[in-house]
């Protein structure tokens, strides 16, 4: 009989029979001789042996061994042998737009480790709201984790916001490592700061933000790169971020951010001058590649979302997420050398309905684009599927988009691609409902997934996609 593990593992042989753990205990083993994160499972009548290659691959045999326990406590006799097919298998919560209580998290994260997941992107700064707790610029804590009202389409006249305490960031990272998941924390600059912004103005091109946003969308404004101001604090804050975050790699965004104010600014215009050029996409990269040096220095590495390559001179160690890249950058970059991680917006963004990016889409991408050459294949280190939340206000909700498009991120991620087959995916996503019930997630229901059956309201829901995917492409610069 066919086992029921997601993501499914690369090599299973059935022996036949149950063996049963309270008759004769599973011994762990170390085999250095297996794969980085790999482990190999045999079960037999006479006895059970977990053998692992590393602290990842112990932990992702237990996750096996959960899914695979019968209620009676048995499992079957099996041998399975299995190690990841990317090394890098990440999900990016954005805490900036809607917070997620701590518990919430953990349940999230719970859930995330049983799938296989090893690294957790932390959105925690953005124009609507300041997340992380500092104690430099106590500010951001006081101001910019507050916004008017919840906002967006909602304007319902109460202040929404608040930030993770030092010790509750502290309480996540640990819960993460004890499940084999390092935090990646994002703070994004030099865009997505309005936030940031509205209590320290002065780091603005024009002095006049006054306020945390409210509303989705691309801000005009931004940190003001030609003031040393903003490189010294940035590099404080992210001072704190290393301290609170051991992980090697820091997310500092560098998505979507409008020239406007910069060339409009003396400050940005006279840093143009200084460094000979002319594109403002060349400031940008020189404000990415000097925080990536400061990090660099600290023995840290940076990750950056893909507008970064537009200045064209991105430092070749920074790590760039693919969420939207329509002129083939990324394929360069990892053809090149650089590192690269596929996040991509039509399949990937768990914010859009399934009607938009049903199941079975985001189970059929493919990291691994038309392009690649071998090297830039090599360079192509993993998956990450995020969860915006302008419109995802609450946990039930969240776990409504995330599962169980979730899985199939993770059985991309984990899974040797012969072995993809969507039927037999959904199927064993759905057995594994109940497992996830328990950790407190529940899905979306089985109906909705992949919602190709509607009728004559198709058309209707298509076009709706259709212009729900124009505007986001679009999604136009603020008039302010
Ligand atoms: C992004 O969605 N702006 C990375
Ligand atoms: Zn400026």
């Amino acid at each position: 009989m066919a086992i029921s593990i997601v993501p499914r593992p690369a090599h299973v042989t059935h022996y036949g029979g149950r063996y049963d753990e309270t008759l004769c205990p599973l011994t762990y083993r170390a085999d250095p001789s297996l794969p980085a994160e790999g482990y190999r499972i045999t079960l037999r009548a006479d006895g059970g042996e977990a053998a692992y290659a590393d602290d990842g691959g112990r932990f992702y045999a237990a996750q096996t061994l959960r899914q695979l326990r019968a209620p009676d406590g048995t499992y079957p006799c099996v041998c399975i042998e299995d190690a990841p097919r990317y090394p890098y298998r990440a999900f990016m919560v954005d805490s900036a737009r809607h917070m997620q209580s701590v518990a919430q998290l953990k349940t999230l994260i719970e859930a995330a480790a049983l799938l296989k997941f090893n690294r957790f992107h932390w959105h925690l700064t953005d124009d609507q709201g300041w997340r992380m707790e500092s104690q430099s610029f106590p500010r951001l804590n006081e101001i910019s984790a507050w916004r008017a009202c919840d906002g967006f389409l909602n304007d319902d006249g109460v202040r929404y916001g608040g930030c993770y305490t030092r010790e509750e960031i502290r309480d996540i990272v640990a819960f993460c490592a004890e499940r084999q998941i390092t935090v990646i924390p994002e703070i994004d600059m030099p865009g997505h700061m309005v936030a940031l912004l509205a209590a320290y103005p002065d780091l603005s091109c024009t002095g006049r933000v006054t306020a945390v946003s409210t509303h989705a969308g691309i801000h005009k404004d931004v940190l003001c790169v030609g003031k040393d101001a903003t490189f010294q604090m940035m590099t404080r804050l992210l001072d704190e971020v290393c301290d609170l975050f051991p992980g090697e790699w820091v997310h500092i965004g560098g998505d979507e951010v409008p020239p406007q104010r910069w060339q409009n600014c003396e400050d940005c215009r006279a840093r143009m001058r200084r460094l000979g050029v002319t594109d403002p996409a060349a400031l940008h990269s020189d404000f990415i590649n000097r925080i990536a040096a400061y990090l660099k220095a600290k023995g840290r590495r940076a990750v950056t979302w893909n507008d970064t390559l537009k200045g064209g001179d991105l430092d070749r160690d920074v790590v760039v997420c693919n969420w939207m890249d329509k002129t083939g950058r990324c394929i360069d970059r990892a053809n090149s050398g650089g590192l690269v991680i596929e996040e991509d917006f039509f399949h990937y963004y768990l914010d859009y309905p399934y009607g938009m990016t049903p199941l079975r889409k985001t189970y059929g991408f493919d990291p691994m684009r038309a392009g690649l050459t071998e090297i830039g294949r090599a360079n192509v280190i993993g998956v990450e599927t995020p969860i915006w939340t302008e419109f995802v206000r609450d946990f039930k909700q969240l776990c409504f988009m995330c599962f169980p498009r979730m899985l199939a991120v993770a059985e991309r991620g984990w899974t040797p691609p012969q072995l993809l087959n969507g039927k037999d995916f959904a199927a064993r996503a759905r057995a594994l409902l109940p497992l996830l019930q328990t950790i407190g997630i529940t899905a979306a229901p089985p109906k909705t997934w992949d919602p190709r059956a509607l009728g004559r309201w198709k058309g209707l829901a298509q076009h709706y996609c259709r212009v729900l995917r124009v505007a986001h492409e679009n999604r136009g610069v603020e008039e302010a």
